[in-house]
């Protein structure tokens, strides 16, 4: 088909090879797989395109066993396509992943415009955000060809369309999801680089969003601040120099099939529960997320805090259960966020806990996604109370992984999967907090049939609209584009 030279681009790589024992280059090699989410899902397409993906190789190992151009063919067992690593340096790294994408265009799109890094240090970080764009634009112009397919991945790369497009034939198509919101005109005139952002993206021939109303923001931004490029808000097109890019919409999915399963399998979750010292009798609430100051936890923590007064009986009875993965380690933001976060955990155990019991168990250890989909499925409710949410596919994880059908989902109204499961999900503004904490109570009082019909319906959402689907639905756009405009099928 016409789909067939398929070229991925995203931050995060499928494989990382590594070092086993650590340090130096002595030891054997081992590699680790793709662990979840987008890459995991994308990882087969690749395959069965024999395309080519290129990421950036932040494993110790990974230069030691490509090529000169710093390509592997993988996955390692089975060799089916071309990973092309892009080898940043520890400046490159600072500034282009920490700096630019995390502490401005990350908070930018969230927004948290107070946490934009606003000093001198983005004009540099920008420098390199762009040399390392042009760097992955080059590497895609060593792979492309007219039939080719450019499918880029998020906001680490919004000089790289334009860049890509003079660099590649006309005939080629170059697509684009950007995974996390888009802000408001109000919010995007934060930006530092705010023309030559919209002007990269404008390289795109498709440009995907979440939901509607990114694109719509998107749109939006573009009539405010770059002049010469012309909108039509009906059908979703924009002009700008003598190309056209088309916005769509889709909202991404999970791999609903393997959740299910894998919940299924679980042989209960006692000694799961009593290795974090949650009784296994209790009613358990949970909450899983990357440590990031869009998913709401301290908002979260205050709501559980006020749930705990009003609720005197509950307590001894019900089990908050937070895993928090620590993230961008390093950016003073999300450092600050850890310790707030772990001191509030201590605060709150300290007033209403007792000697064989504690309201929040908070752990940061890793959780295998066996066990999980244990947690999952155990939960009495699922609490995700982010500010600003892209999608959040920790919901539809959830929803996929509660085969009892017995399990509510307590989720904020500021999520893209808000948009999916708004309905039948509990729904809160985190930032109020006597409403949240009354949604909890609602969520623990919901009769068993309530709870099994809410389930049921979202269930059926999530299995209609999965991973799989996402990418067909991505694909089919970027065919009827591609497919139309010359290239042989
Ligand atoms: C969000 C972004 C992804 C990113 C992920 C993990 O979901 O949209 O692009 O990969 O966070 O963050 P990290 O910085 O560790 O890749």
């Amino acid at each position: 088909g016409c789909l067939e030279s398929l070229i991925v681009v995203s931050n995060r790589q499928p494989y990382r090879h590594e070092y086993e024992d650590g340090e130096g280059d002595e030891g054997s090699i081992v590699v680790d797989e793709p662990a979840g989410g987008l890459t995991a899902g994308l990882d087969p397409v690749v395959r069965e395109a024999n395309g080519t993906w290129i990421a950036w190789g932040d494993g110790d190992a990974d230069f030691a066993v490509t090529d000169d151009d710093g390509c592997v063919a993988v996955p390692p067992d089975e060799e089916s396509y071309t990973l092309h690593r892009i080898e940043l340096s520890e400046e490159a790294v600072d500034s282009y992943y920490y700096g630019f994408s995390n502490q401005v265009l990350w908070p930018l799109c969230h927004e948290f415009p107070d946490l934009i890094d606003d000093g001198d240090a983005w004009a540099n970080d920008f420098e390199w955000y762009r040399t390392v764009n042009e760097r992955f634009a080059d590497a895609v112009a060593e792979h492309a060809t007219a039939e080719s397919v450019v499918w880029i991945q998020d906001y680490h790369f919004g000089l790289a369309p334009r860049l890509i497009r003079r660099q590649i034939p006309e005939a080629a198509t170059i697509a684009h999801f950007w995974h996390i919101p888009w802000p408001t005109p109000e919010t995007f005139a934060e930006c530092p680089a705010d023309e030559e952002l919209l002007v990269g993206l404008l390289g795109n021939d498709l440009l995907g969003f979440h939901v509607d109303r990114y694109a719509r923001l998107f749109m939006e931004c573009v009539e405010q601040y770059l002049d010469g490029a012309v909108v039509d808000h009906d059908r979703w097109l924009v002009d700008y120099d003598g190309g056209t890019t088309r916005l769509a919409t889709a909202a991404m999915g999970v791999d609903a099939d393997t959740y299910d399963e894998t919940a299924r399998e679980v042989e209960g979750t006692d000694a799961l529960l009593e290795r974090f010292g949650v009784s296994p009798e209790v009613t358990l609430g949970l909450g899983v997320d990357r440590l990031d100051y869009s998913k709401g936890i301290p908002e979260r923590l205050a709501a559980l805090e006020r749930f705990f007064e009003r609720n005197p009986d509950r307590r001894g009875e019900f089990t908050f259960l937070q895993k928090a993965t620590p993230s961008r380690t390093g950016i003073p933001a999300y450092e600050r966020l850890g310790e707030l976060v772990r001191s509030e955990v201590t605060r709150i155990n300290s007033r209403f806990g007792t000697d064989d019991w504690q309201p929040i168990v908070y752990t940061e250890e890793y959780v295998s996604r066996e066990h999980l989909c244990g947690l999952y499925r155990r939960a009495d409710a699922m609490v995700i109370s982010p500010l600003l949410d892209g999608m959040n596919l920790v919901a539809q994880e959830f929803v996929a992984s509660s085969v009892d059908e017995d399990g509510v989902l307590v989720l904020s109204e500021h999520t893209g999967a808000h948009e999916r499961l708004g309905a039948d999900a509990v729904t809160i503004d985190p930032t109020d907090t006597d409403a949240f904490a009354a949604a909890l109570e609602t969520a623990l009082e919901m009769p068993a049939s309530e709870r099994r019909r809410r389930m049921r319906n979202m269930r059926e959402d999530v299995f209609g609209a999965d991973l799989e689907a996402w990418m067909d639905s991505q694909f089919a756009a970027i065919g009827r584009l591609h497919c139309s405009s010359g290239s042989d099928d």
